[in-house]
């Protein structure tokens, strides 16, 4: 449904995808330019963290033995940034090749690669929509937020909340058009990009920030955020590509948590996170001070199992999914046929044209000479004045408006040919035609309305105007929105939230308002609703508040009827009405673990502590439903995405299914979940629902509580996918397809004559180790290319452009114990053994060995 060539990760990812055996693409685009298998992260740059907190003896202690460390072991570096607050740390440049040395430092209790997240779903050009005037949010009829908003106080006075995102134009209305003035809603915030000045937040090159800001915050006549009148900081860490560094983001938090923000939104991530990652570091550090962060879950859904961004998979953030919902606003264009007029929704036509206004023009469809509604050859038909309608396909968009224009045409509607977002049109040249997109549904339709060819009897109008269209997708998960659970099983999403066609402000100069589609609008809903929790201060504790947002949210089910995963949808839809209504709390996350990891296919029993904080003796009926199970994996053991959906479920019994607590009390309900049904060859993710009814009469509302969990030895996983392209392979630098397996291979490792091995990772490995044998004794270890460097990977996806590893082979290796001592392997025939640790490291769970490599000579 949504481009994923939107994500803004172009100029850093080139990756060309495999075809069967050659680069897809020009091999000199290839980005084999360092040694290095994760290529969203920056090399030779690293976040240290020391034990000992800052400003103590022991802090100090620690950070003066790691720099000795390095001294002592002659490894140059740079120390970009100290850490004093928050955590006790440095931002360091140190050469990659000293990765296994500095790992090996005591002194480090953490050494955090710097990542450059990216918020994952900023269109190039928004849609916009009108500016004038704004029109209502329709998500809130749907979350309980008009009925708040209608009938309580609640709305965020006096709380603050940090955004950190790309900014925001707070010139903007719905903000005040102020800046930390007196008086005005925004009174922190900062920018900590360095492509402009340190103060200033603004934003008009992105309008991300300023778009989800809105959800949160904006109030102007009809248009409300869910908390319109919170405090705001703004800190800026998304340049205008929508780019940010680890670094960028740790300096925010910091200066955030300085600020004394109550609840912070944090903007961006990295698919397939994992939470020993700097960012989710970072979300637990400020939750451990109290502080709320609410995180996107991600835009990688299409990709299936483990796709959850860091750091979105921190155990104490809360991570936000999309929800369709069923009402949306988009443009439009009536088509009328026959005196009946059908709304079709469309796209913004190209930005630089002023907003086009057409009435009553003929519509006709496109008929080239080659018989086909494609413009890909000169129009048949003469189509003067007319709003020409195309297919996509077979020939790019400037080829067809040419056609068009030559034709006497005044506007394109190019209708999809597949069920992807096409997202607005753009020309590689200047061509001055209006253009738009249609969905593939609506242009089918169109095509039976005008029929075979021609169709003068229909006319078009098209305007600047939104209409609130229905959307077919209702009460389903968003097919973007990133599913869990994270790598090591945790529950991730926690819930969902409306994120799609979301409404709300863009910087003046975009518009004013838009759409915008992604997580990241759903986040500041639920970070909004966190921010009038705090504000009704019903919360005895943290952790109280983050289970009335999360267990009195409503999951959604299939039109069969079934819960759709606890991995896809957390608890389901947020409902801000219940969330401020809740009167028990329960202690889930604290007590037991969510995720249960069946290799020794026990029963878990558990116990469902929660707290009565009514003024009475209340009753509660607990009951279980199941969710569907998924697997990442398909039964040829090989990667499954979509993931594989089966109604096997585990079996949950109560103890005793009705449970009392006095005014102010603790109770608990007894469960024992079991997992006996599965077959324990076949990686499934089971899940379920276990519901909290009060009795009738009584009043109160229902709480969800999810659990999840896996009736497989994780351990056996396979992470290496088989068949794809060949992969895992070795390959030359200089370009070519995979080498043959059996044949010796000579590197001269000079040019661009250097070794490189690909691979695809099925699932998320905890640890990746490449190490050096003679190839002539291949199973026994002779030195080591990295032991330490490559931990925690994702798995590989194909919608952010990174459907497999690369490593490039230097030549050079260590002996174990001896990370130091770096040397140039003599020329030799040898062979790379990777050697990949499952998520629970219990075994070695697979290992790579690549065809013969014969160093050196000619
Ligand atoms: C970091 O702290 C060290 C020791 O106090 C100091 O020498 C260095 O200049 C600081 N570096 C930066 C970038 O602030
Ligand atoms: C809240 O008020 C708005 C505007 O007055 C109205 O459109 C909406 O239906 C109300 N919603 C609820 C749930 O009361
Ligand atoms: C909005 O918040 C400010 C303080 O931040 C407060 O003075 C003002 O009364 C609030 N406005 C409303 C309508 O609650
Ligand atoms: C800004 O940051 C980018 C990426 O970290 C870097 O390449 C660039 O040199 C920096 N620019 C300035 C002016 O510091
Ligand atoms: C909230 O966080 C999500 C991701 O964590 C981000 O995409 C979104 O832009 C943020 N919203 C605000 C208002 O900062
Ligand atoms: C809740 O806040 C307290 C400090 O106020 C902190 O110690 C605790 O770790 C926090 N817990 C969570 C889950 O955020
Ligand atoms: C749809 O259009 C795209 C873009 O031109 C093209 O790559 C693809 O092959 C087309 N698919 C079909 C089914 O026509
Ligand atoms: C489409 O038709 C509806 C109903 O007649 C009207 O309200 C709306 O303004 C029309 N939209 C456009 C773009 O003309
Ligand atoms: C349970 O409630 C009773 C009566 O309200 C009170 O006296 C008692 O201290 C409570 N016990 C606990 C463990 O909270
Ligand atoms: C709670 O759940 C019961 C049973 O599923 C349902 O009948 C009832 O309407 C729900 N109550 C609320 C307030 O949603």
């Amino acid at each position: 449904m949504y481009s994923f060539a939107r994500l803004g990760l172009g100029s850093f990812l080139v990756l060309a995808v495999f075809t069967t055996h050659t680069w897809a693409d020009d091999s000199s685009t290839i980005p084999l330019g360092t040694d290095g298998v994760n290529i969203n992260i920056v090399p030779n740059q690293y976040i240290i963290e020391f034990e000992g907190e800052p400003d103590t003896d022991a802090g100090e202690q620690a950070t003066q033995d790691f720099f000795k460390s390095l001294s002592d072991g002659g490894i140059s570096y740079t120390v970009y940034e100290n850490y004093t607050s928050l955590f006790n740390g440095v931002f360091i440049g140190v050469d990659d090749k000293y990765f296994d040395a500095v790992y090996g430092i005591t002194s480090a209790a953490s050494v955090w690669a710097t990542r450059l997240s990216n918020a994952g779903d900023q269109p190039p050009v928004p849609p916009n929509l009108p500016t004038s005037p704004p029109l209502p949010n329709l998500a809130h009829e749907y979350t309980g937020v008009n009925r708040v908003h209608n009938s309580t106080q609640w709305d965020g006075t006096g709380i603050k909340v940090g955004i950190l995102d790309s900014g925001i134009d707070y010139n903007h209305p719905a903000f005040g058009s102020c800046y930390k003035t007196p008086g005005c809603r925004i009174q922190y915030g900062g920018n900590y990009v360095n492509d402009t000045d340190r103060a200033d937040p603004l934003d008009t090159c992105n309008g991300h920030g300023t778009h989800v800001a809105g959800v949160l915050a904006g109030n102007h006549q009809e248009f409300r955020g869910v908390a319109p009148n919170a405090t705001l900081g703004i800190y800026r860490i998304m340049d205008c590509k929508g780019v940010a560094p680890t670094n960028w983001v740790i300096k925010a938090a910091i200066q955030a948590h300085k600020d004394g923000m109550q609840v912070v939104n944090l903007s961006l991530g990295t698919p397939g996170g994992w939470r020993g990652w700097g960012e989710s570091s970072i979300v637990n550090k400020l939750a451990r001070r109290g502080i709320y962060v609410i995180t996107a879950a991600g835009n990688n859904g299409m990709d299936g199992l483990w796709t959850v961004v860091s750091p979105a998979v921190a155990t104490q953030g809360i991570a936000v999914g999309a929800m369709e919902l069923p009402r949306y606003y988009a443009l439009h264009l009536n088509v009328t046929v026959a005196g009946k007029t059908f709304p079709i929704q469309r796209t913004e036509q190209q930005t630089d044209f002023p907003p086009l206004n057409l009435r009553n023009v003929r519509l006709v469809r496109a008929t080239g000479a080659d018989g086909t509604d494609l413009a890909c050859t000169p129009l048949a038909q003469e189509v003067k004045g007319a709003l020409v309608l195309a297919q996509r396909g077979t020939c790019d968009y400037t080829t067809k408006a040419i056609n068009v224009l030559n034709a006497g045409g005044v506007a394109l509607a190019v209708y999809n040919n597949r069920t992807d977002d096409m997202g607005p049109i753009s020309y590689s040249q200047a061509v001055t035609l209006p253009s738009f997109s249609l969905t593939i549904a609506d242009g089918q339709a169109l095509v039976k309305l005008l029929g075979g060819s021609g169709g003068s009897a229909a006319t078009a109008t098209v305007n600047h105007e939104v209409y609130a269209f229905d959307n077919v997708l209702a009460y389903t998960p968003a097919s973007y929105s990133a599913w869990g659970p994270d790598p090591e099983g945790a529950i991730k999403p926690d819930l969902l939230a409306p994120g799609s066609n979301v409404y709300s402000t863009l910087p003046l100069n975009m518009g004013s308002y838009g759409s915008m589609s992604g997580t990241s609008m759903a986040a500041p809903y639920v970070t909004g609703l966190v921010a009038l929790l705090v504000q009704s201060q019903r919360a005895t504790t943290n952790l109280t508040l983050i289970s009335n947002v999360v267990h009195t949210a409503t999951p959604a089910k299939n039109a069969a009827g079934q819960y759709f995963s606890v991995a896809q949808q957390g608890t389901g839809l947020v409902n801000a009405w219940n969330a401020l209504h809740a009167d028990l709390a329960f202690t889930l996350r604290r007590s037991v673990p969510v995720y249960y990891d069946d290799r020794r296919y026990t029963k878990f029993p558990l116990k469902l502590w929660w707290e009565n904080r009514v003024n009475a003796k209340v009753t509660y009926h607990f009951s279980s439903q199941p969710a569907l199970s998924v697997s990442g994996v398909g039964t040829d053991s090989q990667s499954a995405t979509p993931p594989r959906i089966s109604t096997t479920a585990a079996s949950v019994s109560f103890k005793q299914t009705s449970v009392s607590a006095l005014a102010g009390n603790e109770s608990f309900a007894e469960v024992t979940i079991s997992s006996s049904k599965f077959d324990r060859r076949d990686f499934m993710v089971y899940s379920g629902y276990i519901q909290a009814t009060p009795t009738v009469g009584t009043g109160g509302i229902n709480y969800t509580l999810p659990y999840l969990g896996s009736a497989y030895a994780t351990v056996n996983l396979p992470l290496l996918q088989s068949n794809y392209a060949g992969l895992p392979c070795l390959l030359r630098e200089s370009g070519g397809g995979c080498l043959d397996a059996k044949s010796v291979h000579r590197f001269t490792l000079t040019g661009k004559d250097f070794p490189v091995v690909a691979y695809r990772l099925q699932a998320p490995a905890r640890q990746l180790m490449i190490k050096i044998a003679y190839a002539a004794t291949p199973n026994s270890v002779h030195a080591s290319v990295e032991s330490y460097l490559y931990g925690m990977q994702s798995r590989s996806m194909d919608t952010n452009g990174v459907p497999f590893y690369t490593f490039r082979w230097s030549g050079r290796g260590h002996y174990f114990g001896k990370p130091l001592d770096l040397f140039d392997l003599p020329n030799n025939k040898y062979v790379l053994r990777f050697t990949f640790l499952s998520v629970f490291m219990d075994t070695e769970s697979q290992t790579y060995i690549t065809p013969t490599i014969q160093l050196g000579g000619s």
